[in-house]
């Protein structure tokens, strides 16, 4: 599989100039980009966690201070493990990456693009052009089909219906979910809906992919591959790749493990 080549034209960056965007060559022979016309964008700087807190309020009104000073950065390429036990804040950690939801003091950066203080349509833009997210409880819309679901972001990123289906019927065949494809996503298992959730996550080949627990459904062969799937696709893009998982294997395959204890962050 080939590498990514650097980016040389700055044709079009965003509005505060983060990125490098290119057009996508379709003859380099990488397997998990879609053969669309699409343009790339590719990261020169990296992502840049500072100082993340997260306060958030139960109903009888008790604080709980979830996220107590996160700070870690990473490069394109790498595939980052986040651990730790559950309610220990990876969720929150990841929303506040990808732009969900807003930290209560310190900053995202991916690239130039500072994350929480960008506008409303800047922050739409960013989770629809350069972040993939695969949410712990998959979202999939349950009225259309596997296909239908890989392809929204390719439409609502103005791509023609054409292109973005022929593009969601090869990215579902590459995860062995070819037969799959048309079905309603309700039909399908819990791990194909999974694996639905993470062709939909890189249909746009999203610089930072964001993965909340994308083995939680799976048996161990289907997890290793999906593993597999996002680890190559870090690599291929170069993506910068961000599990969050109780699974020790799947943390283990990744570059960097980094774990999440009373709400501060540690790295083997
Ligand atoms: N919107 C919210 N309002 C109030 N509390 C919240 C909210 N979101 C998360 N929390 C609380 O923050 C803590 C961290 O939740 P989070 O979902 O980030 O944990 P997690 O590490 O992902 O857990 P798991 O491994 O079970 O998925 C939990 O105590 C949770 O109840
Ligand atoms: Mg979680």
């Amino acid at each position: 599989m080939s590498k990514v080549q650097s980016p040389k034209s700055n044709d079009g960056t965003t509005s505060s100039g983060t990125y490098n965007r290119r057009r996508h060559n379709s003859d380099r022979g990488q397997a998990h980009l879609s053969r669309a016309d699409i343009g790339l964008w590719t990261l020169d700087v990296g992502l840049a966690v500072t100082d993340l807190r997260k306060t958030f309020s139960s109903p009888s009104g008790e604080s709980i201070e979830v996220l107590r000073g996160i700070s870690f950065s990473a490069v394109a390429g790498e595939t980052i493990a986040i651990v730790g036990a559950s309610g220990a804040g990876k969720s929150t950690l990841l929303h506040l990456i990808g732009g969900i939801e807003g930290p209560d003091h310190g900053g995202v950066k991916l690239g130039e693009f500072a994350v929480d203080s960008a506008g409303r349509l800047e922050l739409a833009r960013y989770r629809n052009r350069q972040v993939g997210f695969v949410f712990q409880f998959h979202h999939l819309l349950p009225d259309l089909t596997a296909a239908e679901n890989v392809s929204l972001p390719l439409m609502l990123a103005r791509h023609d219906r054409g292109s973005a289906t022929r593009n969601a019927f090869e990215a579902l065949d590459r995860l062995g979910l070819a037969t799959r494809a048309s079905h309603r996503v309700t039909d399908l298992s819990g791990g194909e809906q999974q694996r639905v959730a993470v062709c939909r996550a890189l249909i746009t080949q999203p610089v930072l992919v964001l993965a909340d627990e994308p083995s939680g459904n799976l048996d161990s062969i289907s997890g290793g591959l999906l593993a597999g799937d996002l680890i190559s696709y870090a690599t291929a893009r170069p993506a910068i790749v961000i599990i969050a998982t109780h699974n020790q294997d799947l943390a283990h395959r990744c570059d960097r493990v980094l774990r999440l204890e009373q709400g501060r962050i540690s790295e083997n």
